[in-house]
Parts: structure tokens; C-alpha cells; sequence
């Protein structure tokens, strides 16, 4: 059976416990922290924030990861590249996909904004093929929305 998530519940937290602090990384965290813990079925969730022009490793809840990833490479990179957001139903199949777990066989990542600019992108990992849906897309965009405003 497909996952059936509450997003506006989960977004509703998201911006409950957010709401006034002025405090990126504990931000970043405690929003990793709420997917980590409401998220059925994945195996990493976290950030990646642009510095000097790379996509550098932010707050995660997982397995450690690669710390740097260009633009352009990777499920990441290329979610900044083409500032859209990728939905990878089995990364194998994801031309120049990074594998940090080899455990993860599907993926999304969301660029999030800061002031029109690309800040960095949330990625999610999942050891199941065809994990995210359109509704997680959907879900995780709003998510998105919500960090944007604390950012
Ligand atoms: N798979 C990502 C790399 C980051 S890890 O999944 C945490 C990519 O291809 O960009």
C-alpha cells in the first residue's frame, strides 16, 4: 500500500517549531529530525547549502555523506542546475547519481530559496525503489516553503 502522509499535519509542525527562531542550523536540524521521524521507508534526510559555489553538506539525519557535490553533478547538483526539483523513481538509472549509502535506491531533492536565490536543496534517500510520489512532491515542496521563511 502507498504511504499515505499527512503533509499539512507535518508542515503544521514544521511551523510550529520554527516559528521566530532566528537560528539556522537548529532550523535545519529539528526540520530534518521531524521528516526523519514521520517519513516511512528512508534512509536519509538532510541539506545541501551553496558556498562558494558548491553544494556543501548542512544538518542531516542518516549515514555521513559526501561533503561536496558541484553543481551539476548528481541528483543534487542537477536539482540546482535546473533549479527544479528531481524525483528519482531508482537512482541507478540517474546518470552521474552519487551514491553515499549504497543502500539507497530511490530519491528526491528540492531546491530551496533564499531571497530569489538558490540556497541549497533538501534531499531524501530511500533504500526502496519508488518511494516518492507526486504527493510527496507535492508535500515536500510545501515543506520547503515553510523553511524558506526562517532561512
Ligand atoms: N545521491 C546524492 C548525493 C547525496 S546523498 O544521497 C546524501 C546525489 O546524487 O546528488
Amino acid at each position: 500500500m502507498e504511504h499515505q502522509i499527512n503533509y499539512s499535519l507535518l508542515n503544521a509542525q514544521l511551523s510550529a517549531i520554527t516559528d521566530g527562531i532566528p537560528y539556522e542550523t537548529a532550523n535545519l536540524a529539528n526540520a530534518a529530525a521531524l521528516l526523519w521521524e514521520h517519513l516511512p521507508d528512508i534512509n536519509w534526510a538532510g541539506y545541501y547549502k551553496m558556498t562558494d559555489g558548491k553544494l556543501v553538506l548542512g544538518p542531516f539525519q542518516g549515514k555521513t555523506a559526501c561533503i561536496v557535490i558541484p553543481v551539476g553533478r548528481g541528483v543534487c547538483g542537477t536539482a540546482v542546475a535546473e533549479d527544479a526539483t528531481q524525483l528519482v523513481y531508482d537512482v541507478h538509472q540517474f546518470p552521474g547519481h552519487i551514491a553515499c549509502d549504497c543502500a539507497s535506491n530511490s530519491e528526491i531533492v528540492v531546491p530551496i530559496h533564499v531571497k530569489g536565490q538558490i540556497w541549497g536543496v533538501l534531499d531524501i534517500d530511500s533504500p526502496k525503489i519508488g518511494r516518492f510520489t507526486e504527493a510527496d512532491r507535492e508535500g515536500l515542496e510545501a515543506f520547503v516553503k515553510v523553511l524558506e521563511t526562517v532561512l
